[in-house]
């Protein structure tokens, strides 16, 4: 059975640049599954990350509604939304923002310890996370003795520590070689079979989106298309192939 995680209707963004309005979401109506996988492609200025960032809550839709688990997030204030946020989502971005001055066992228990968690809680879920991305042998390496990719990972690890419902990713390996982008595209569908994550990835990566289960195109800020494929998601032990 599907249990929707995230229900959006009409989405609209507009945003007013130089006096002219520039209407980025025209009416967004989509449902994502817990335990689904999905791709969001389509052309650059499409709405991609406008679209991540309003369901990610760090974005305010200018209408329409957006509802995350049992949460109504429409006209909450921004703590609530924070709260719900650190609850319920992880993020990858493509500039993966680790913090320089901490090592990778830190910067991967920096969200708890944000919430108050000791150091003592959050260790071992940081390094046995670190060790998931196959980075146990890192974990006391700061960013700069990192490379791209192994930044990417950790970053990844991070998301994931605070055990989120919903992975949000903006195009998490735009900047990392053909192989490295590889391995971290199957620790996306690792992380959805082992924990049951949610992932919500933005891609330019083709051949990524095609191994996907679900994929959405967007065009200039309506959704083109959206794709599921059953038999390719029952052949991934995909958890939930019948979305939508
Ligand atoms: N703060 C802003 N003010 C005005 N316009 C904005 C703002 N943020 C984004 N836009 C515009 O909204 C449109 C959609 O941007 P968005 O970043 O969502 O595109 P995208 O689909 O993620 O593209 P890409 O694939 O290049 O990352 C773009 O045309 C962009 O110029
Ligand atoms: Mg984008």
């Amino acid at each position: 059975m599907s249990t929707p995680l995230v229900v959006v209707e009409d989405l609209r963004k507009t945003f007013v640049h130089m006096g002219r309005e520039l209407h980025v979401l025209c009416g967004i109506d989509i449902v994502i599954n817990q335990g689904e996988v999905v791709a969001f492609v389509g052309p650059s200025g499409a709405g991609k990350s406008t679209f991540l960032h309003c369901i990610g809550t760090l974005d305010l839709p200018t209408s329409g509604r957006i509802r995350l688990g049992n949460d109504e997030l429409t006209g909450l204030p921004g703590s609530r939304l924070a709260a719900i946020r650190n609850r319920t989502i992880g993020f990858v971005f493509q500039f993966h923002h680790l913090l320089p001055e901490f090592n990778a066992v830190e910067n991967v228990m920096m969200p708890g310890l944000i919430q108050g968690k000791t150091r003592r809680e959050m260790e071992p879920l940081a390094r046995s996370l670190l060790a998931e991305v196959g980075l146990a042998a890192r974990a006391t390496h700061r960013p700069g003795e990192l490379s791209g990719g192994e930044q990417q990972r950790v970053a990844l690890a991070r998301a994931l520590v605070l055990s989120p419902k919903l992975l949000l990713a903006d195009e998490p390996t735009g900047n990392l070689d053909t192989a490295t982008s590889d391995s971290i595209h199957q620790l996306f569908f690792e992380m959805n079979r082992k924990h049951g994550t949610t992932v919500v990835v933005v891609t330019h990566n083709l051949s990524f989106a095609e191994s996907m289960p679900r994929v959405v195109t967007m065009r200039d800020g309506t959704i083109e298309s959206d794709r599921i494929g059953s038999e390719r998601a029952a052949a991934l032990g995909y958890r939930d192939g019948s979305a939508g």
